[in-house]
């Protein structure tokens, strides 16, 4: 029995035992390669050179594989980042080219970088696995450029809370997008009829300078989503609205919207609908108390007649109803 415990720890079966475990945990070789293609980690750093070293940044150094920096994921097989995220620095530069040369980039994100400024750099359009790209709340400005539309696997693309001018490229509507924010800039012109497609299910335009109608193409798009609030946009959008529409959630308050409420049919799994600070007219639709409604807003309109009772439509008070032509009935002043 002494033998066989001495055998046990001997230090040559230790450190066959040790090398065992090792390799166990450590995977096939090469390690070092597949946790930082050389290319990509050349890349990276001029990304942050030019992002002026920002202080978030402070610990891509070569003390580390490069993919396991602070918002990088690489592919564990091929060792190449797939995916950036710089989030938060308080870099005040613009885009750095350099992430145009991660060519097996599928996901870029930029957000909250409050002093990135000037225009999305043209080398993106490269960067054709892209299929999320998220440039939120920064200092970007210029255009939503056309070259976007060469990203052709793009699924979700998010520009929002920026000063991006101009107006929105049509050819957006090339994309497979499923999810589009363009909301809080400064974008004018209108609405282009080629982002109806059927796959684009979430659609925030918000907070812009969009003028003109809704194309007619929207009345067989497939949002589930649509945000179109606070923009100068006119005219019929009851186009929007039909039972079988997948819509769960409308958002077209203050803008310049004139059509008659009364014949409209809401959606079927419908849950939010503000339509404040329009020319909305005629009265609200009975059909609109077999609604779960969490959200509901027909103020400062020209609606007229007594508001149905019923379903959940006793969860809104008079902010929900007022300033219109001549709304009656609870929660407003009984009907004369
Ligand atoms: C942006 O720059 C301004 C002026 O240099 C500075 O005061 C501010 O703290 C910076 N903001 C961020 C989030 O870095
Ligand atoms: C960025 O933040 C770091 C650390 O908080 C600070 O030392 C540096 O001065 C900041 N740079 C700018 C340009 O605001
Ligand atoms: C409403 O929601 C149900 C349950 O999620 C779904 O099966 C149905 O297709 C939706 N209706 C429409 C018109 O999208
Ligand atoms: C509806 O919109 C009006 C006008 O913006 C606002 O005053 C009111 O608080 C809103 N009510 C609800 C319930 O959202």
């Amino acid at each position: 029995a002494s033998t066989s415990q001495n055998a046990f720890y001997s230090p040559s079966l230790l450190l066959l035992s040790l090398f065992l475990l090792v390799s166990l945990f450590s995977g096939p070789l090469p390690v070092s390669s597949a946790r930082c293609h050389k290319d990509d980690k050349k890349a990276l750093l001029a990304v942050k050179s030019g992002l002026g070293n920002p202080y978030d940044l402070i610990a891509w150094t070569s003390d580390y594989p490069c993919c396991d920096w602070a918002g990088v994921s690489c592919d564990s097989a091929t060792g190449r980042v797939t995916s950036l995220d710089i989030s938060g620095t308080n870099s005040s530069a613009t885009i750095p080219t350099s992430v145009a040369d991660l060519p097996f980039l599928q996901s870029l994100t930029f957000h909250k970088n409050a002093n990135l400024t000037g225009p999305i750099p043209s080398a993106i359009a490269t960067l054709t696995r892209l299929t999320f790209l998220r440039l939120d709340w920064n200092g970007l400005s210029g255009p939503v450029p056309a070259f976007l539309a060469r990203l052709t696997a793009l699924d979700y693309l998010n520009l929002a809370f920026n000063q991006f001018s101009g107006s929105i490229p049509p050819s957006l509507g090339s994309l497979p997008l499923e999810f589009l924010r363009l909301d809080r800039n400064r974008l004018t012109g209108p609405i282009p009829s080629s982002l109806s497609r059927s796959s684009l299910t979430y659609l925030y335009l918000s907070h812009n300078g969009l003028t003109g109608s809704i194309p007619q193409s929207f009345a067989n798009a497939q949002f589930e989503v649509l945000d179109l609030s606070r923009n100068q946009l006119a005219g019929d959008a009851s186009l929007l609205f039909g039972t079988s529409k997948p819509l769960q959630v409308l958002d077209l308050s203050r803008n310049q919207f004139e059509f008659d409420f009364s014949a409209v049919e809401f959606p079927e799994n419908m849950t939010a609908l503000d339509l404040n600070h329009n020319q909305v007219y005629g009265s609200i639709p009975p059909e609109i108390t077999q609604r779960e409604w969490q959200l509901l807003n027909v103020s400062y309109n020209r609606l007229c007649g007594q508001i149905p009772t019923g379903g959940n439509l006793g969860r809104f008070d008079e902010y929900s109803f007022f300033h219109n032509k001549c709304l009656c009935g609870p929660p407003l002043a009984p009907c004369k």
